[in-house]
């Protein structure tokens, strides 16, 4: 359990799960929900990336490509939002998907898409916390996680769960936002701006992030920087964030939008002054059990 200090929410899991239950529709909107990614991540923007959808779905392929993932796998998602990377792995690789994900909502709606990509037989979808997962040591191939281990407050306790969980050889990949450096005192607003809106507890630093990997048993934990690729999505958060203030600040002057969602806004502004700053960047951990 997490407070900053007094103006700020109790970040615990009840908490979490309400955040994503009442910033979906706004997700929806103010992000891309495009019937392929259906994705709840920035995206890598690389030479011939023509728009957010391939961005999105780029970003997939990059881990997928990494981690070698192959069609007899038996993958975890653990923080699999409404399921995009799971059933987009169960399409374009073969293999099985469980995920996991806090919110009721998020559930329901990967359920869904499920059954709509005719996908059921090889996805399933469940409300579980990964850092206590309801499932036997070894049995799961491959850990992915797209930014959801930020959620944890301390990430080695993800990193335990998710090695307990894999197979000898199996592999875990996380790609995640990271602190490049200590935030400066004059930092610390905009910092924790960027916390509360997103209900994130800390944001890891790589280094930190890679000891702690080494420290749990990853052999040779691989860290690939990708802040280059996010940078144009980063900007665009920013952009309708900006655009959305100051019309979400009356909104919820007015009772219309609730404080979970209106914080949202700034926390979108500030993400994107942390990456142009340097404080924070976004990366992906690759290790092997
Ligand atoms: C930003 S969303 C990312 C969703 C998805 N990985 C994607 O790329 O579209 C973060 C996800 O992490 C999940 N999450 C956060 N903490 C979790 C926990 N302790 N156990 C399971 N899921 C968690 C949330 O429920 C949400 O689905």
């Amino acid at each position: 359990m997490f407070r900053m200090n007094k103006m700020n929410p109790i970040l615990d899991k009840e908490y979490i799960a309400e955040y994503y239950d009442q910033t979906l529709p706004y997700y929806a909107k103010f992000w891309s929900r495009d019937s392929e990614s259906n994705a709840l991540h920035y995206g890598f923007w690389e030479k011939d990336t023509k728009n957010i959808k391939e961005a999105l779905l780029s970003e997939n392929r990059f881990l997928s490509e990494i981690a070698g993932i192959k069609s007899t796998d038996k993958v975890l998602d653990a923080g699999c939002g409404i399921g995009g990377s799971a059933l987009w792995i169960a399409k374009n690789v073969g293999a099985t998907v469980t995920g996991v994900t806090l919110s009721k909502r998020q559930l329901e709606e990967a359920k869904e898409l499920a059954i709509k990509n005719n996908l059921e037989e090889r996805v399933d979808f469940h409300i579980g916390d990964y850092l206590h997962a309801d499932f036997a040591d070894n049995s799961f191939d491959i850990v992915w996680a797209i930014e959801s281990v930020c959620h944890a407050e301390r990430k080695i306790e993800f990193l335990r769960e998710a090695y307990r969980l894999l197979r000898k050889g199996g592999r875990l990949v996380v790609a995640d936002g990271f602190l490049l450096r200590k935030p400066l005192d004059s930092e610390g607003g905009l910092y924790n701006k960027f916390l509360v809106g997103l209900a994130l507890p800390n944001l890891a630093g790589v280094a930190d992030f890679q000891e702690d990997m080494k420290e749990v048993g990853f052999v040779s934990p691989q860290f690939f920087d990708k802040t280059d690729a996010v940078k144009k999505s980063a900007r665009m958060l920013y952009e309708r964030c900006l655009v959305a203030y100051p019309f979400a600040k009356i909104a919820n002057a007015l009772g219309l939008i609730p404080d979970i969602v209106f914080r949202n806004g700034p926390a979108g502004i500030a993400q994107y002054k942390m990456v142009k700053s340097g404080l924070a960047g976004y990366g992906i951990f690759l290790g092997k059990k």
